[in-house]
Order: C-alpha cells, then structure tokens, then sequence
C-alpha cells in the first residue's frame, strides 16, 4: 500500500519546506520536493502542515485513583488522542504493594490489548522496592519498559521513600533506564491537608492552598540531589510551579542531566480556576495543582528555552458525576486528575505558536521528537524521514473551532477549556500508514495499536 501526502509544509523539529512524502506501507519512504510517483492514495496537502505525530508521555488509562477509575479506557482515550493529532502515548502501569513489577506490567498490558488505537508505550510505577525486587528493574528495561515513575508524594499509597527512590536511580545508572518523578513533599502535604479540613476548609481551593509551591520546589530540588549523587539523569513530569523550574534550570546550568515535562493545564489555567462557582473548582483538582498567574509566563520561558524539554498532557480523566463529586464535603476525597489527551496539540499551536511563545520547530520538538529521544522512541516515532514510522498529521493552522465536552472524545463530562476558541485543526491522522482520522471522523480500528518496547538510554 503506498500513500502519497502532497504538496505539504513539512514541519520537523529542524525543518520547514514544501515538500511530498510517500508512505509506503508502516514508513516513511521517501521525502522529495516533487515525488512524481503512482500511490494507491494522494493527499492533497496545500496550505496544511504536515507534522510528525504527537507523542504524550504521559497518561492515565483506566487507571484506578481515589476511589475511582480514569474516565478513559484504552480505546476512548487512544482514539480521542488520534483526534488531537497524537498518535503515541506512554502510560503509567502501577506495580502495588506486594505485587512484582512484572505484576503490575503485564495487567496494564492486558488492559490495552485489543483496545488501544494507536501505539502505546508503558512506564512503570514502582510502589515497593525491596531490595529482591531490584534485579526486576532490569528485566523491565530489557522488556521495553524502560522508565520508572516514583511518587515523592501520596504516603501509604504511592509514596517512595528516599532510601528506596536512591536504590531506584541507582539500578536506573545500571540498566539505562530513566526515572520520573512526581516531585511533591507528600508528608507536608498530608499535614497541611488535615489542618484545613480539621478547620472546617473542605471546598476545592484547599487542594491548591495545602500543596504550597514550595513543597513542589523542595521535593524537586531533592529529587535532583538524589540523582546527582547516583550520578543518573533524573525526567521531573508535571512540572507547575516557578520555583520548581528554578531549581532544574540550576542543575542543568551546572550541567547535570535533568530534564521536566510541563503540561497545558499548567499553561493555560490558573489558580482562579479554583475560584469558579460552587464545586466547580473540582474540575481542576490535579496534582500538582493550579499555580497563581504569573507562572506560566515562566514557564513558556522554560519551553521556548529548553529548561523544559516536554510538554505531556497528565491525562487523568475524572467525570464530575460520581467521580469527582466523592470529594464534595471533602477536597480530599476529589480523584486527582483532568482530562487533556485531545487538546494538547491545538491548545500548543494556538497558544504557544500563534502567539508567538514558542516557534512551529520547537513545537513539534516539545510535543513529538524531544519525548520521542528522552523516552527512547526515537527515530522509530517523533520524526519524518525515511525509515521512521509513517505516523503523519496533516494539520490546518488556520481553521477555527471550540474545545467543548459537547464536541470532544474523551469519556469525561467536562473539558478544562470548556468554549476556547483555538485557531488551528487536526484534518488527517495516520498511524503507521493508516488513516485513522479522517475530516474529523474516527476511521482505524481499536485494538490496532502496538506496543512500543523501547530502548534503554545509551
Ligand atoms: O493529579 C494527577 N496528576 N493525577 C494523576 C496521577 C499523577 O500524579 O500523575
Ligand atoms: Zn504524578
Ligand atoms: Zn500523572
């Protein structure tokens, strides 16, 4: 099957230029100025970038969280991603308390296969670490999983402790693998949170007011200093806070391998998000949470400078009915978490690109190629060249629409966005050479994704 895209602007990390590609089963082929080819389908691509597919390093499939389950399986969320123009995820399996790592991989294997409509990669979240269980971290790297999530935060759930997160980065310098952090001070926190409610502050905003700035910037601050004494990379996800950047834009200015994701709830809402009418402020119940305005200005900073290097979306869909309403008495009991897997990419090119923040390159960069290379997809996903994986977008910047739960795919009954105009629209998905979107219309098959067992780092 050979597929023709034509007369494009084709937008890499480095590269912008007219040009045709010609996709010939799963791959890029050949890439040419002007490719006088016979194709069993053209096209027709003027006016339209044509982009490497986005690549979202981090979400939340049917995830179990605070009582409740991610909105999303592995077939709404993949296939709504496809809508917004991304065509591989790495989600989060989750190894419990007494569970092998193994364990915890393969029920999230189970929980994608057959379901997932694009390629899908897995990070590990690791929950207990006894020291038999670290030679399993290398099994994990030689299956593909080659990240691990540690939770610095969520005592008695979640919550590493540092003696085994050191251990973790330690086996990571050995094996290749990279460790994320969620880079809270969880026993602050846990605090903070019951003095509120002992007070009588059971409202939404109080997620916010009890997760201080500070404790996101201590927590990565030390997070850093764990990995510069393992002498290992360390990848901070969801990244929200100013002071939280400082402290990777220090490391990296001293010139250690660190590395964060920021997300665009971080970008493009605020604290005042807490403020909205009655329990609306559940909607934005994440964590880390919603900063003050003033922070995302720094953040784009970070973005456009390289102290960030990607933007993922945390997508962690929670419906405001029976989902999000266990918290109504109680803004502990809110599942943390927001749906984003759609919206990411048009709410990146119209409020980082069209503005002026971040340019086309960077924003396929920061959206595709750079997680690709830090998660080691690349040059398989996260570019066009020949050889790589034909998962091609055929964007048009200039068409218009609304993010609106009335319009979008996720399983969730709400959108963060909710009436944004964006500037700027998903027109053609492939995935490996397929045509999965089509004029805004769903046309692959679920359970069509592959998993994507990935390369340690080198
Ligand atoms: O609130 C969030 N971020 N929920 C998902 C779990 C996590 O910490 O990433
Ligand atoms: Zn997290
Ligand atoms: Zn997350």
């Amino acid at each position: 099957m050979k597929t023709l895209i034509k007369n494009g602007t084709v937008v890499t990390a480095s590269d912008i230029y007219r040009g045709d590609i010609l996709i010939e089963d799963e791959k890029v082929s050949a890439i040419g100025t002007s490719l006088a080819l016979e194709a069993d389908r053209t096209i027709e691509a003027s006016d339209k970038y044509v982009l490497p597919g986005g690549i979202d390093v981090h979400t939340h499939l049917d995830m179990p969280f605070g009582g409740s389950t991610s909105a999303d399986d592995f077939e709404s969320g993949t296939i709504a991603a496809a809508h917004g123009g991304t065509t591989s995820i790495v989600d989060f399996a989750i190894q419990y308390k007494g569970q092998t790592l193994r364990q915890g991989w393969e029920a999230w294997m189970k929980k994608a296969e057959g379901k997932a409509a694009i390629d899908y990669g897995f990070h590990l979240i690791i929950t207990d670490l006894p020291e038999k269980l670290e030679p399993e971290m290398d099994a994990m790297v030689r299956e593909g999983v080659t990240s691990f999530k540690l939770f610095m935060a969520y005592r008695g759930v979640l919550m590493l402790d540092d003696g085994s997160i050191f251990r973790a980065l330690l086996k990571a310098g050995e094996n290749g693998g990279t460790i994320c952090m969620h880079a809270e001070n969880g026993d602050v926190i846990d605090v903070l949170v019951r003095r509120a409610l002992a007070k009588g502050n059971t409202a939404p905003k109080y997620h916010a007011l009890t997760r201080p700035p500070r404790a996101e910037a201590e927590a990565t601050h030390r997070a850093i200093c764990l990995a510069e004494i393992a002498r290992v990379p360390i990848y901070i996800v969801h990244l929200s806070a100013a002071e939280a950047l400082e402290k990777v834009a220090e490391a990296r200015d001293r010139g250690l391998p660190a590395y964060a994701e920021t997300c665009p709830q971080y970008l493009f809402l605020s604290y005042a998000n807490y403020e909205e009418p009655g329990f609306d402020g559940a909607k934005y119940v994440m964590s880390p949470p919603l900063r003050e305005k003033g922070n995302e200005e720094k953040l784009w900073r970070g973005l456009a400078g390289n102290d960030l290097q990607a933007v993922s979306t945390d997508h962690c869909p929670f419906c405001m009915k029976e989902q999000k309403e266990l918290g109504r008495t109680d803004f502990s009991k809110i599942p943390n978490g927001a749906p984003g897997i759609e919206t990411r990419m048009h709410l990146m090119h119209d409020g980082g690109v069209r503005t002026g923040r971040i340019s086309l390159n960077r924003f396929v960069e920061l959206t595709s190629t750079s997680p690709a290379k830090i998660f080691g997809l690349f040059p398989k996903k996260g570019t066009i060249a020949p050889g790589s994986d034909a998962d091609v977008v055929v964007f048009d910047p200039e068409k218009k629409h609304t993010l609106s739960a009335k319009t979008h795919h996720m399983k969730v009954d709400y959108n963060p966005y909710e009436g944004r105009e964006v500037t700027g629209a998903v027109e053609t998905v492939l995935s490996r050479g397929k045509v999965i979107i089509e004029n805004g219309k769903f046309t692959g098959k679920a359970g069509s994704g592959q998993f994507l067992k990935r390369k340690p780092r080198t």
